[in-house]
This record gives C-alpha cells, structure tokens and sequence, in this order.
C-alpha cells in the first residue's frame, strides 16, 4: 500500500540518507562503547566498565529508534553491521587503547554523532519532516551530554 504521509518521495528519501548516516555512527561507537565495557583496565575498572554499559544500552536502543524512523519514511534500513559502519566515520582501534584513551574516543565518538545528527536537523528541516528533526534533535541532546561527561572525567 502507498505511503501517504505528506512527503514526496524526494524528500523521504533525503531524511533517509541523513538517518543512515546517524545509524552508522550510532552502530560504530555503539559497538565502540561495548568493547571498552570488556576491556578497560586499570584504577578506574569499576566506574568506566559501569559508565560504559550505561552507554552502550542506551546507543543500542537509538539503534532501534533510527532503524525504524527509517522504516516509517518507507524505506529499508541497512539490515548488517557492515552496512552501518561503512556509513560512519568513527572506526574500530587497532588494539586495545588504555583508560584515558578509551574514554577520550568516546568523547569524539559522541561529538562525531552529534554533528552527525545536526546535519541531519539541517536536511530534514529543508524538507519539511520534523518527525526526523525531533528524533535528531534528540540524539544530538544526548550525544552532546554524554560527551561532557566524557570529557569531564579525564
Ligand atoms: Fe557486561
């Protein structure tokens, strides 16, 4: 059955484009966050194993928020971990970064999808779909948050 949600095709599909890119970001760092939960070392163990499973829960959950908003503008979302993370410009570590590291490319990473969702306000604004602006304005509120506490504890 046709979508009929006050968009053209042209404009759904420019929401979509910016929506991915936010899922490849949000997949990259979700997938970042959760290898630093298994393998910080060190004095601080406790608080950043903590701090990071509180983060990658809730990066897993955006996943679900931007893969469906995808799937409401009628369009497929990138159904692999390979297809999201060729979107994103976050990208794994080679080995295994100490503490201080881990949580200052976290910071970025965050930063990193905050821009990526304020290019998307921008995109979906133009084309009239403030469904995707409220969904990035939220991403990016957290995103900006999350990289304060981040940044704040080194
Ligand atoms: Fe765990």
């Amino acid at each position: 059955m046709p979508i009929d949600i006050g968009l053209t095709d042209e404009q759904r599909a420019q929401s979509v484009d910016a929506l991915k890119k936010l899922l490849g970001e949000t997949y990259a760092l979700y997938a970042k966050t959760h290898g630093y939960h298994w393998n910080v070392t060190g004095p601080r163990f406790n608080a950043l194993h903590t701090m990071f499973e509180l983060q990658y829960n809730e990066l897993w959950a955006a996943l679900d928020e931007i893969a469906e908003r995808i799937r409401s503008l009628d369009h497929f979302a990138p159904g692999s971990p390979g297809e999201m993370t060729d979107l994103a410009t976050i990208k794994p570590d080679n080995g295994i970064p100490d503490a201080d590291q881990m949580v200052a490319n976290l910071a970025k990473g965050h930063e990193a999808v905050s821009r990526a969702a304020k290019q998307g306000i921008e995109v979906a604004e133009k084309v009239g779909d403030a469904v995707t602006v409220d969904l990035m304005t939220q991403r990016a509120t957290i995103a900006e948050k999350t990289a304060w506490m981040l940044r704040a504890s080194i």
